[in-house]
């Protein structure tokens, strides 16, 4: 079977990136490969990290698109198209799209974001947690549709908040859940799974 083929859109470090990256290098029989990671940054790290694993990379720069979304958007999507992309992996990029661009991949877009969704949808979502009281956090890992943050869940793992949480001890511990969750949702999707993945 073909493997399918996953670009992953990046902002910043790139950690979800290259976990999924490895996972799919890691095992011949994974359903799918990396062909491509895009940043919207020219200085990401993502993208060293992207070339140190042998990953092509694109930079998609949107700041001469201005408030066109709509033309950065399609810029991205030519690029998607071009590297034969099949599903799309969007891992901390900071940009929102325009629901033509991801009605134009219906279905194929996963994201991972940092809070138990439905709660702390949007930016800060540690602290959001923190303010809110909330005795667990998490991750999750879902199918992009139009709406911010929103669409069908595939996979959530949880933590415990402690009394003397912070927004960055959260995110620390966080952040290795999420290497594991991405991958093992991305492996699953790949085969056609769309079985959510969840701890208790
Ligand atoms: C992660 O916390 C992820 O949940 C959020 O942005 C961060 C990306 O980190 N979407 P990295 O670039 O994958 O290291």
């Amino acid at each position: 079977m073909a493997r399918k083929r996953v670009a992953i859109l990046i902002s910043g470090g790139g950690s979800n990136m290259e976990a999924l990256v490895r996972d799919m290098r890691g095992d011949p029989d994974h359903p799918a490969e990396p062909v491509l990671v895009v940043s919207n940054k020219a200085d990401a790290g993502g993208l060293e990290r992207a070339k140190a694993l042998g990953v092509p990379t694109c930079v998609v720069d949107h700041r001469p698109f201005g408030k066109d979304r709509a033309a950065f958007d399609a810029a991205v999507d030519q690029r998607l198209r071009d590297a034969g992309a099949e599903i799309i992996c969007e891992a901390g990029f900071m940009r929102i799209h325009e629901a033509a661009f991801v009605e134009g991949w219906a279905g194929q877009i996963l994201n991972i974001h940092p809070s138990l969704l439905p709660r702390h949808k949007g930016l800060h979502t540690h602290q959001k947690a923190l303010e809110a009281g909330d005795t667990e956090h998490g991750c999750t890992v879902h199918v992009m549709t139009p709406a911010l943050d929103d669409g069908p869940i595939l996979g959530q793992l949880r933590i415990a908040i402690g009394p003397n949480d912070t927004p960055d001890t959260l995110a620390t511990r966080l952040l290795p859940l999420e290497h594991q969750l991405y991958p093992a949702v991305l492996r699953r999707f790949a085969f056609g799974d769309m079985t959510p993945i969840f701890t208790v």
